[in-house]
């Protein structure tokens, strides 16, 4: 399966990726692009690092909004991948792209969709909104990615606790140890090993040992 790496920032989930590929908890699996919106991004210098190609087109490099987004369509249709990965990628994924790569695009997100998802919800702060609302518990989530914001089918999901005192960062910290340097590479394993049947807005995970997932 022939992967495409959306990044906006640190990369640290783009490195479990690789480091997943490396090791073998992800399998019949190669990274063919990683894309970021963003020229200052270190998650450019771990593709680097790893010999993968990588491509940087930010909006501001145009006039029109519409422009990027075809740019954007293009460099992904000549990366030809299976699947989109959407590993940090700040950028919103235009109409265009989640048509052209209709139920093959995944995202990352840091919460339990669908408590503290949706528009507005990115970065720290979603840990931020988790704390001020005295939450007990929070995660991370890797679903399909819709015409919504967070709506598409949930693939795996992965619970976290909050601390008291816990703050913003700290929090993103942890769900990022705990739950999505796991739940991301598994995801993608099991995408490229076809355990994943899409049922309306629900996954099913066909022929894979629950151990292994509720090990994560
Ligand atoms: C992660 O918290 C991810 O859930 C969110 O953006 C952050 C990206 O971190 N969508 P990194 O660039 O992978 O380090």
């Amino acid at each position: 399966m022939r992967i495409a790496v959306l990044v906006s920032g640190g990369g640290t989930n783009l490195q479990a990726i690789i480091d997943s590929i490396n090791d073998g908890r992800i399998t019949n699996t190669q990274i063919c692009l990683v894309y970021s919106n963003n020229p200052k991004a270190y998650a450019i210098e771990r593709a680097k690092q790893a010999g993968i190609p990588f491509v940087v087109k930010s909006p501001k490099e145009f006039e029109d909004r519409a422009d990027f987004n075809k740019a954007l369509l293009q460099i992904l249709k000549d990366a030809n991948p299976d699947i989109i990965v959407l590993a940090g990628c700040l950028v919103v994924i235009p109409g265009e792209v989640v048509k052209a790569f209709e139920g093959r695009i995944i995202n990352i997100h840091p919460s339990l969709i669908p408590s503290f998802c949706g528009t507005g919800y990115y970065g720290l702060k979603v840990h931020e909104k988790v704390l001020e609302r005295g939450a007990k518990v929070s995660g991370a989530t890797v679903h399909f990615v819709d015409e919504g914001t967070d709506t598409g089918p949930i693939i795996l999901q992965k619970p976290v606790m909050v601390r008291d005192d816990d703050t913003p960062e700290t929090l993103q910290r942890r769900i990022m140890e705990q739950a999505e340097w796991k739940i991301m590479p598994m995801a993608i394993d099991l995408l490229a090993n076809n355990k994943v049947k899409v049922q309306g807005n629900k996954v099913i995970i066909e022929d894979y040992d629950r151990k292994v997932l509720e090990s994560l």
